[in-house]
This record gives structure tokens, sequence and C-alpha cells, in this order.
């Protein structure tokens, strides 16, 4: 029977009670089919600085080295116990830059995902996402500003200055292209290549790489947009979006946007995905204000387990189903307190019983030897 080792790091905030969301469905997954899985907890992010003193302990560095794959949950603490964490030191550039760093994981995968039938959670007009939104983002996730030289200080004329480099080479550039591309030809094979080649010369570069990538993919038909558009588009007919692909930051701010088209940042999984490793994250914050108050959504959570099912165990019909059953919970008027807007007719659920409501429908679908 294969054997798996997988590191959940619960993260901040809400991350451990939607983490106990996660592994009900990871264990559901373990009895389905012929697998082991061993799950360890390791702590990361501002819970594991203060019980700690870093962020990214050796430990759960260790940990996650030895792991197949990674779940991991949202960091973060509020501002007032945020701040008495040094500012290098904070979870964002403690923890989990070092995460992306460390296992390489440049290809971000952030699907934006809304079946017909739970329209209504969107705040757009029903005639734009009639038939439901299905796109797939892919952000670059080690390179660009994020991980560019910085320096900061006072110039000749005594002022605070700070610098920040947008760096790419052709060598980054061409490995997420052709993720994107390969990924496009496995759908409609039209891909939005999203830049700003009107004012950075790294969009420049980029999209002249990202066109000798495509000479290999010739039945991928791309269409470069303006990351500004782009970001209007979304909004007036993301319809037209399948696949698209940007650097890093770009990637930061769109894939929040397309949160908010979908209704909440709390439908967002993602994987992140190296050359060795991938882990998969919420792309939502550790919401604080709500944490303990087992009102959380963990769809997001959920979804990145079905995501690491299919991206690193070969389990995609068992994703499949996991994706179906948070859908049939949907369908069948539930949903989580961020969703159900006000006037909704939707029956609002705890995290828990969410959880629990799509460990029975997932429960309940074929399994594979059936
Ligand atoms: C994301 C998050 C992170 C990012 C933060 C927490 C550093 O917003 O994964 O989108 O900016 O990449
Ligand atoms: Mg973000």
């Amino acid at each position: 029977m294969p054997s798996y080792t997988i590191a959940l790091l619960d993260g901040d905030g809400i991350g451990p009670e939607i983490m106990a969301e996660a592994v009900k469905i990871l264990r559901l997954a373990e009895s389905r089919s012929d697998l082991q899985l061993e799950l360890t907890h390791g702590a990361f992010g501002a819970g594991a600085w203060f019980s700690h003193g870093d962020a990214f302990p050796r430990e759960t560095r260790d940990l996650c080295d030895r792991a197949d794959a990674i779940l991991k949950g949202p960091i973060g603490l509020d501002h007032e116990q945020t701040g008495k964490i040094p500012v290098d030191m904070r979870p964002e550039r403690g923890a989990l830059l070092p995460l992306r760093r460390r296992f390489d994981t440049f290809a971000n995968f952030r699907p934006v995902r809304l079946a017909g039938g739970l329209t209504h959670f969107s705040p757009l007009k029903p005639e734009v996402i009639a038939g439901g939104i299905d796109i797939m983002m892919i952000r670059e996730l080690v390179g660009g500003l994020y991980f560019g030289a910085k320096e900061s200080g006072r110039n000749a004329a005594g002022k605070r200055y700070v610098k920040e480099s947008l760096d790419y080479d052709e060598e980054q550039i061409g490995r997420i292209a052709r993720v994107a591309f390969e990924t496009a030809r496995g759908r409609k094979k039209i891909l939005h290549n999203i830049h700003k080649s009107n004012v950075l010369k790294s969009s420049v570069l980029w999209n002249e790489v990202l066109g000798e990538v495509g000479r290999e993919f010739p039945e991928v038909e791309v269409r470069h947009i303006l990351v500004d558009a782009a970001a209007t588009y979304l909004c007036l007919n993301p319809r037209q979006f399948d696949v698209m692909v940007m650097e890093n930051m770009f990637g930061d701010i769109l894939s929040d946007q397309a949160g908010g088209i979908l209704g909440s940042l709390g439908l967002m999984p993602s994987a992140c995905l190296g050359p060795e490793k991938a882990y998969y994250e919420p792309s939502h914050g550790s919401a604080p204000d709500i944490a303990g108050k087992n009102v959380a959504n963990p769809y997001s959570m959920i979804g990145s387990v079905a995501m690491l099912l299919e991206m690193s165990l070969g389990l995609k019909d068992e994703a499949g189903h996991v994706w179906k059953a948070m859908r049939s919970v949907f369908d069948r008027g539930y949903a989580t307190p961020d969703l159900a807007g006000p006037g909704s007719d939707s029956q609002t659920i705890s995290t828990r019983s969410f959880g629990d409501l799509v460990a029975e429908h997932y429960a309940a679908a074929p399994a594979a030897a059936d």
C-alpha cells in the first residue's frame, strides 16, 4: 500500500479550525483509496514565532523536507500582535516566502470557479455570469517584486527612500509559460497573457519569452491583455477568460479580485507547485477577528485538499468527488456566513457542519473500484 507523508501547517487565526475540516476529508480519501497517509502537524506562522521564536521553525522545515506534500493554513495575527514581531520575522517574510523559496514553488494555480447553480453568491449581475465562472489563474510565485533586491535608507539629499526590483530571467518566465500553455492545452486552448508591456520592461521580456514557448503549442491561442484592462474585464465579462498567466504581483492582486467576483475569498483554494514538491493553501488570510467562532468557511482549505489529492497523490477521481461534494452542500441551500449576503435564502451553517456535510456527500460518492 503506498504511503505518503503530508505536513499540516495549521497557521494562525481560523487556520486550525479549517484545517480540522480538511483533515476529515484527507482521512476519508485515505479510507476510500489504496493508500496510507501519515499526517503530521508543524508550527508555522505568527503563533510559531511566539512559541518557537521563529515563524518557520527548524522542526517544521525538516518536516516539510520529509513530506511528500504540504497542506498549509492561512497565517498572520491582528495588527497589535503582529506589531510585537520584528518586521523581517513576521509570518509573511519569515515563513511564507521562505517556504515558497525553499521548495521553489513557482507555479501557483488559483482556480476561480463558481458552478452554474451558485452564481447567487457573486456580487455580479446574473446575466454577466450566466452559466457560472471557471477560470484557472496561474501566477508565477517565486520571482518579481516579492523576491527582488530591496534597499532603503537615506539618499544623498537626506530623504528616506526605498528601492525594490522586479527581476525575472528568461528561464523563470519560460517555465511558468510552459505550465500555462500545458494547462490551456488541456482546457479550452485559449491563454490570456496578462502583462504591462506599455510601461514595464519586465513585461516586454515576459511577452517575448512567452511567444517563444508558444511556438511549441500552436494549438493554443494567446490573447494578450494589459493587467489594468484585465481587472476591468474580470468584472465586466469574466466568462471570456479560461486560463490566465501572470507574474507574481499581478497574480496576487487579480486573484483577490477573482475572490471578489465569486463572492468571497473563502472560495479560493490554491496549489503551489515546484519541481519536486508542492504545497497547497487557501488564498485568503487568517481572519483573526472570527477565529475560534466556528463560522469560517472551510471551502478553500477543503478545495486545497482536492488539489493535493489530484496533483500530488494522483487521485483525480477522488478530487472530483470532493469538489462535487462541496457543490452538493451549496446546492442543498447551505452556506457559510461569509457567503450568505443580506436577504439570502441560504441557511447558514458553521465551519464544522460544512465540513461534516461535505464529508457525508463525499463518503457517498462511488469508490474507485465500484
Ligand atoms: C497570497 C497572499 C500572500 C502573497 C501574502 C500573505 C504574503 O496574499 O498568497 O496571495 O502576497 O502572496
Ligand atoms: Mg494575496
